[in-house]
């Protein structure tokens, strides 16, 4: 009888490289796919090619995939987010025995995936919700892995899952337990709201470069190249030199070719969903996802570029040392609003995340590996409470030496009617943080004005909150008095 280290649902591409991926480092893999109409032979197709003899068992129904198994089992689902994970789940438990193992390697939200733990728990399952970094080819070769849920599930998963994970230099797995309940798949949204973050600056600086200096694609990509022997060195960086100089089959740029409206599928909105739920201010992350719906107003464009008139390619010289300044300090801005985003969750959920540990398994496999998360790393293994990255002191060397380079940079594009909202964004971000004398007295001023909503005073302790009669017809006292310890608020 048929005993499988792991079983896998969905043989979407995806699930058939982290199957491929699994059995290259000596696991036997079963494997199942929903029958859909005109895709019956999904497995057939799959067991007689890529898979063929190799340790792979094909299977049918899910009895014949759950019986296939040895216990406890683990059946890892590599399908579509949402209710099809829901009813596979239903499927799966009159299947299943107490302490088996259900993962789901989409990119969930992680509400669900909380849920999702507990009501497993009452059926003594054990449900792992992971995220999966690195598309197509880290599925393949090794992606960065972000495993959260039931803690009871992570010794029987740990050996495949660090196994087929990317490796850093010093061999160690681009994997650890992440934490409990939606933990992973949580930490997999900031994922790719930073994802969709460094994207967006880079897609503002090529906007620059294209219509600032007007350089061509391969003066770009060879600039991009350069860039990436340096500390920007990333994934993205060395995709986008390669992009720019790709071919067409007429021998255009292909770049040239592709129309400007950005898709998404929705783990950059919950990203900012959940900094607003947190209180986070994320706003780098959430005007790269603004700036892709921008791109999807076709309509709306043409109009205004009528109305209004469009940018216009300026042939003027910039430094090429300012714009990688301003490239590099807006990332770190970006960087230090997701972590602090997942430190608040972490707070909030009791995940204990370990933010050092985070940066480390995002240094290989998956969209945003960079050589930059490696301070990253450095700075929470130094301050494992520290508050904002912007604290810490190579950060604080790095803003400190791009300021100036990056503010004439944004300045320009505003000049020239370039829209660069990330960058303007983080630049936002910091001189916010760094006001002394905020504005936001006046909003309470006026929040207290027309609503009686309170405020602190700066001679008095915070936490004692006031409310003025300001009109002379709208509350009991003529000045100023102590509304509550409670406020209105
Ligand atoms: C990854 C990616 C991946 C994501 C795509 C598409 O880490 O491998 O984040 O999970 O699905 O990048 O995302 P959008 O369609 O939202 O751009």
């Amino acid at each position: 009888m048929q005993s499988s280290d792991i079983g896998l649902i969905g043989l979407a591409v995806m699930g058939e490289n982290l199957a491929l991926n699994m059995e290259s480092k000596g696991f036997s893999v079963s494997v199942y796919n929903r029958p859909f109409a005109g895709e019956e032979q999904v497995v057939e197709r799959f067991i007689n090619g890529r898979g063929k003899d190799k340790n792979f068992f094909g299977t049918t129904s899910l009895p014949e995939l759950v019986n296939s198994l040895r216990t406890p089992r683990k059946i890892m689902m590599m399908i579509k987010a949402g209710s099809p994970v829901d009813e596979m789940i239903e499927q799966l438990i009159p299947l299943l025995s107490p302490g088996d193992i259900i993962i789901d390697g989409g990119n969930s939200d992680f509400h669900d995936t909380d849920r999702r733990v507990k009501e497993l728990y009452q059926h003594k399952l054990y449900f792992i919700g992971t995220g999966v970094s690195g598309g197509e080819l880290g599925a393949l070769h090794g992606p960065s892995l972000m495993p959260g849920g039931a803690p009871e599930a992570w010794p029987f998963i740990k050996d495949i899952f660090q196994s087929i994970a990317a490796r850093l230099e010093d061999g160690s797995p681009c994997c650890e337990w992440i934490g409990p309940g939606g933990a992973g798949h949580f930490v997999k949204t900031v994922h790719n709201g930073i994802e969709y973050g460094d994207m967006q600056l880079i897609a503002e600086t090529y906007h620059l470069l294209k219509n600032l200096t007007g350089m061509d694609n391969e003066k770009m990509s060879a600039l991009f190249a350069e860039w990436n022997t340096g500390e920007l060195n990333s994934y993205l960086i060395d995709i986008t030199s390669r992009i720019l100089r790709f071919k067409d089959i007429d021998d255009t740029y292909l770049l040239d070719n592709i129309r400007d409206v950005a898709g998404q599928k929705g783990t950059g909105k919950w990203a900012a969903m959940a900094a607003l739920d947190e209180d986070e201010p994320l706003t780098l992350i959430t005007e790269a996802v603004y700036a892709r719906l921008l791109s999807a107003l076709v309509e709306e464009r043409k109009k205004a570029t009528e109305r209004y008139g469009s940018e216009e390619a300026k042939i003027m010289s910039i430094d090429l040392n300012k714009l990688q300044d301003a490239l590099y300090a807006a990332k770190i801005v970006s960087y230090a609003q997701g972590f602090s985003l997942m430190q608040k969750a972490s707070v909030r959920y009791e995940w204990k995340l370990d933010l050092g540990t985070i940066a480390r398994i995002w240094r290989n496999g998956c969209i945003i590996r960079s050589i930059f998360l490696q301070k990253i790393t450095q700075a929470y293994e130094a301050q494992p409470m520290l508050k904002n990255l912007l604290f810490d002191a190579f950060f604080t060397q790095k803003i400190k030496e791009s300021q100036d380079g990056w503010r004439r940079i944004v300045s320009e594009a505003i000049l020239n009617g370039l829209a660069i909202p990330a960058m303007c964004a983080a630049l936002n971000y910091l001189d916010g943080l760094r006001t002394v004398h905020s504005p936001a007295n006046l909003i309470q001023a006026q929040r207290d004005y027309f609503g009686a909503h309170t405020y602190e005073r700066v001679d008095r302790k915070p936490g004692l909150f006031f409310h003025t009669d300001w009109t002379g017809v709208g509350g009991r006292y003529h000045l100023w008095s102590i509304y509550s310890l409670k406020p209105n608020r």
